[in-house]
């Protein structure tokens, strides 16, 4: 059996912060201490947990399977709960979803 070291890391996340619908958004920037075998919907589930109560992100089956948790992570459209983490991360709604806050997509491809 192979024993995966995780290691703990400092990162800076750049979160894209909205209230939907059209609205206008900003990045806002977060630096946290994060441990290498997260994912990125992890990594927004801690800065909810530390900074931003009303940070909006979805968050089901955590396991790749609903496809629920599209995002645009520098740059790549992936689901979250499956995406490794990284020491810099850009984290925006995926496109071509109607985006209901920050980036919480209502999970309707349009
Ligand atoms: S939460 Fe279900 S695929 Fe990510």
């Amino acid at each position: 059996m192979q024993v995966v070291e995780v290691q703990e890391y400092e990162a800076q996340v750049s979160v894209w912060r909205t209230d939907g619908d059209g609205a206008d958004g900003a990045f806002e920037t977060y630096v946290l201490t994060i441990c290498s075998d997260w994912s990125v919907l992890n990594v927004l589930q801690q800065i909810r947990r530390d900074t931003e109560p009303d940070l909006a992100f979805y968050a089901a089956c955590k396991l790749g399977l609903c496809t629920a948790c599209w995002a645009i992570v520098n740059g790549a459209k992936v689901l979250t709960c499956t995406e490794p983490v990284a020491p810099e991360m850009t984290i925006e709604p995926a496109k071509n979803y109607r985006v209901l806050r920050d980036v919480l997509i209502e999970p309707i491809e349009r």
